[in-house]
């Protein structure tokens, strides 16, 4: 509601120390498929949850090594909305400010955000499966693997072996210096702002409780109710696209 909007507005103007904190509904109006929505586009019979794993790589590393590629193409077709211009423009004006994405593309950077935290890694820095060499991103103009064609990874530059997706995997650890420093953005932080996550994969679901637990004030856009509906003092229940341009003008201007 708009009282709602203006008390979100008021508590960010007068936070001196930000966390912003995305999900994949950041970017799901930029036509880029969130995880639990009703899957999208191309490859949609094929669950997340199955091929974001270490065991699906070893298994098909060309089928795993497809859809992140079908993926990041997916990204590059895609732009920036106005939502992730407004968390730029939160950025720039709210002292303090760390953004903590745990998306993997790169709208963020492209809207002007400087040095995101990616918790779960980036589809633009894909890595040796065995001696973690970084392998540049071939910006190739071959067709788009369709749905279920495997294009086999590049082998690593260094060793051969297999080169893999840049992202964190169900399974694995995240970065630990990223997710460090994301505790402890949270932990000191007097507001956080969480945009389009349901809240369930730990560990980076535990982001917006420790800011809560610190003392922070949690405040949530989302078009559905999700578990951080209990730790957020204001719910903003619409698209990022439209609630974080609005959120910034009653804040700022
Ligand atoms: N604006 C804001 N939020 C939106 C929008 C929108 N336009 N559209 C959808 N959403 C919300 C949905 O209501 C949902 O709560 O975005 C959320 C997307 O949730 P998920 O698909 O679960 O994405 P996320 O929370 O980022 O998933 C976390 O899970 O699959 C892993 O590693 C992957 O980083 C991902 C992690």
């Amino acid at each position: 509601a708009e009282s709602d909007l203006v008390a979100a507005a008021t508590m960010l103007g007068q936070a001196s120390r930000v966390v912003i904190f995305t999900g994949a509904g950041m970017s799901a109006e930029s036509g880029v498929p969130t995880f639990r929505d009703a899957l999208t586009g191309l490859w949609q019979r094929y669950d997340p949850q199955a091929l974001a794993t270490p065991e699906a790589f070893h298994a098909d590393p060309a089928l795993v090594w497809s859809w992140y590629e079908w993926r990041r193409r997916t990204v590059r077709r895609a732009e920036p909305h106005d939502g992730h211009r407004a968390v730029a423009a939160i950025e720039a004006r709210a002292p303090h400010a760390v953004l903590i994405t745990q998306n993997v593309d790169d709208l963020h950077e492209r809207a002007g955000s400087v040095a995101p935290l990616h918790l779960h890694g980036s589809l633009f820095a894909p890595r040796c499966s065995a001696c973690a060499h970084p392998t540049p991103v071939v910006d190739d103009t071959t067709p788009e693997p369709a749905e279920g064609r495997r294009i086999p990874p590049p082998a690593c530059l260094r060793c051969a072996a297999p080169v893999r997706p840049g992202v964190v995997w169900f399974g694995e650890a995240l970065p630990p210096e990223t997710l460090e420093a994301a505790v402890e953005a949270a932990a000191n932080c007097d507001l956080l702002l969480t945009v389009g996550t349901s809240g369930l994969v730990y560990p980076a679901a535990e982001i917006p409780q420790v800011a809560a637990r610190c003392g922070a004030t949690v405040i949530q856009i989302n078009p559905l109710p999700t578990p951080l509906d209990a730790v957020a003092r204001v719910n903003l229940h619409g698209p990022a696209a439209d609630l974080l341009p609005a959120l910034v003008r009653a804040a700022w201007d």
